[in-house]
């Protein structure tokens, strides 16, 4: 029997090193369901090009570019949903999504954060930001979350956290290498239990 896959749609304002583990996963059966659609607010972003390599429809969506915010946003949506999109995976989407973006898919959205919610997180909170937020505050293990969106940053109910150590020698970037290998790792693993329902997603 054939069963129709879910279609997600990732955001990406970056390297889109996440988004390339979620195409990775889905090509190896570890993420059932597929990618549809890539959307970026950067038109250079790196992740872009490689949703273009792997033949994955791409979106440049610039909220500024339209005359209000409604016919930006509705006009995201339309996109979203003539996709027939499921689910959004947020990876290294450094915007709010549209409130009736939000609304639309509640509880079908999700956000990778590079720390241990909800710790080094809110708006401006990002990349090597939160890395040396770690490291100056001498904490001994950061992390991985990975949470359901709403319409505030990275304060979704939390679905799943990876716990790494940081250590005395850490600079950022090496703290962000390590974590970013988990997160490579998770993100495929959260979607999917999220997509076959293993979340029991009835209570606030
Ligand atoms: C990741 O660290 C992710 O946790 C955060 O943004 C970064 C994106 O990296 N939200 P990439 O673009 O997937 O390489």
């Amino acid at each position: 029997m054939t069963q129709n896959k879910a279609n997600i749609a990732v955001f990406v304002s970056g390297g889109g090193s996440n988004l390339q583990a979620l195409i990775d996963a889905v090509k190896t059966d570890k993420l059932s369901a597929s990618i549809s659609l890539v959307v970026s607010n950067q038109q250079d972003a790196y992740g872009l090009k490689r949703a273009e390599v792997e033949g994955i429809p791409t979106f440049v969506f610039k909220s500024n570019d339209y005359p209000d915010i409604k016919k930006a946003s509705d006009d995201l949506l339309d996109r979203l949903k003539e996709k027939k999109i499921n689910y959004i995976a947020l990876a290294g989407y450094l915007k709010l999504l549209p409130k009736i973006v939000v609304k639309h898919f509640k509880n079908r959205i999700v956000n990778i954060h590079p720390a241990l919610l909800p710790r080094y997180g809110g708006k401006g909170m990002y990349g090597h930001f939160v890395h040396e937020a770690v490291i100056a505050n001498k904490d001994t293990e950061s992390g991985v979350t990975v949470h359901l969106v709403d319409e505030i940053y990275d304060n979704g109910r939390i679905l799943e956290q990876i716990k790494v150590p940081v250590f005395a020698d850490d600079t950022p970037d090496t703290l962000a290498a390590r974590v970013l290998k988990e997160e490579h790792i998770i993100y495929a693993k959260v979607l999917d239990k999220l997509i076959k329902g293993k979340y029991d997603l009835n209570y606030e």
